[in-house]
């Protein structure tokens, strides 16, 4: 993320989009490796306001937690499949836990990410967006019932198949939602906008 300071220069390099402030420039571009002639002159063509709000990284961060997760949930349940009498209490403790907390955190990933699809944007119905709200609506409904399947107990072996099917398909929806939020990085648009009416 880019953070702005006033009383120093920033430069970012054309072909690989990298950027440093001027005291730092060395020889060569230390992500691409071209000489430094490559590197021009950083303006950035956000308002303040945005720029500050998007450089907290609310969206970034919000995702790790049901990546967690579902990773805790997935791979707990997988290890009590294949070898149940290795402490059994354990594994399906992780997965019950895992599994119940997951819906509210995807919900959280959800929510950051529309604030900060319409910062970046100023519109969350951009083809890629839209995409994403697809797919994280198809997770957070997969989600849903992970914490009702745990909470009666996964104990049965139908409780537990369920709860895999559940789990892989946000895990496709996750890895769908990786792969176009990775596009999207560090893009925006210039110019101020407006979130919940506010003007930023
Ligand atoms: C459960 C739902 C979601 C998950 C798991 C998710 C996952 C991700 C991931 C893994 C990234 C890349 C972040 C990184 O590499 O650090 C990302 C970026 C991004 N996502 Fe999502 N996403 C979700 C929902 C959404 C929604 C609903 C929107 C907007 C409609 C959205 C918009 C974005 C944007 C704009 C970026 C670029 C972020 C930045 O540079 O700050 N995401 N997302």
């Amino acid at each position: 993320m880019i953070r702005k300071k006033e009383e120093e220069r920033l430069f970012i390099c054309k072909p690989c989009g990298y950027v440093m402030k001027e005291s730092e420039l060395t020889d060569v571009c230390p992500a691409c490796g071209l000489p430094r002639k490559v590197f021009e002159q950083y303006k950035e063509r956000m308002s303040p306001g945005r720029s500050r709000i998007l450089q907290l990284d609310l969206h970034p961060i919000a995702v790790h937690f049901p990546q967690t997760l579902l990773v805790f949930t997935l791979l707990a349940l997988i290890m009590n499949l294949i070898f149940p009498h290795f402490y059994p209490q354990v594994f399906l403790g992780t997965a019950t836990f895992s599994a119940v907390l997951f819906p509210f955190t995807v919900f959280g990933a959800f929510l950051s990410g529309l604030i900060d699809g319409k910062l970046r944007f100023k519109s969350v119905t951009t083809p890629i967006l839209v995409k994403k709200i697809i797919y994280s609506s198809i997770m957070f409904i997969s989600s849903i019932f992970t914490p009702f399947i745990a909470w009666g107990g996964i104990h049965d072996l139908s409780a537990k198949l369920w709860l895999l099917v559940c789990g892989s398909v946000a895990l496709y929806c996750a890895i769908m939602l990786g792969h176009a939020g990775k596009r999207l990085m560090n893009i925006g648009m210039g110019g101020a906008t407006k979130i919940w009416g506010w003007k930023i």
